[in-house]
């Protein structure tokens, strides 16, 4: 895993502390684990389903998906953890299922963000219970220190300090989401 470098940017968005992932540093370690993944799935009898979680996983899951030479198809799901509040309840509710049909079918939930886990712990034991072959994890980014429940992520592409992130899928009010590296927003770190 590549360590975490600070660039300064330009004061055209103000609202972004500084850049905490460059874009090329994304992308060879995305390549990294596409390969890994192409690996571990290279003797696969059916296509490995890709579940993004929207709306985070958008970007990482269009480069991912390009640079797999595995058997696989793309699906979505939607989901919300955040009660009225603005904090993280664990209460994931389910807003949009998958159209496959997982039984029988080795899963990848593809998330941009692991942050306390209650969304990827529902999602895995969700899946489960359709009679999937396999149910595996790949999360860009991973905030160690926010965990709650234990989730086994099997494909980590950066762990990231306590801080809200955006940029590469990442949004702050639905903005950013479409910047190519990973920034650290000034504002503060709350849902
Ligand atoms: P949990 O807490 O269930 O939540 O692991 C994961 C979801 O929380 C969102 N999240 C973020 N979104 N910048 C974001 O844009 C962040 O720094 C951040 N931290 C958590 C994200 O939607 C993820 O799917
Ligand atoms: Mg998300």
């Amino acid at each position: 895993m590549e360590a975490i470098r600070s660039i300064a940017i330009p004061p055209l968005t103000p609202d972004l502390e500084r850049v905490l992932i460059d874009a090329d540093t994304i992308q060879r370690r995305v390549t990294e684990l596409a390969n890994q993944i192409n690996n571990d799935y290279a003797n696969i009898t059916e296509p490995l389903i890709l579940v993004g979680v929207l709306k985070g996983s958008f970007i990482y899951l269009a480069d991912l998906c390009r640079k797999l030479t595995v058997p696989h198809v793309v699906d979505f799901i939607a989901v919300s953890s955040y009660g009225k509040g603005s904090e993280t309840t664990g209460n994931v509710r389910l807003l949009m299922d998958t159209r496959e049909n997982m039984e029988n079918h080795h899963v990848l939930i593809v998330e941009d963000i692991l942050d306390t886990g209650y969304t990827l712990d529902y999602l895995v034991r969700n899946f489960i219970a359709r009679g999937t072959k396999s149910v595996n994890t790949t999360v860009l980014l991973e905030k160690p220190d926010r965990h709650k429940v234990h989730v086994d992520l099997k494909y980590v592409g950066f762990t990231i300090p306590d801080v809200w992130v955006v940029g590469f899928g990442l949004d702050y009010g639905e903005q950013y989401r479409t910047l190519p590296y990973i920034a650290e927003m000034k504002i503060p770190k709350k849902k």
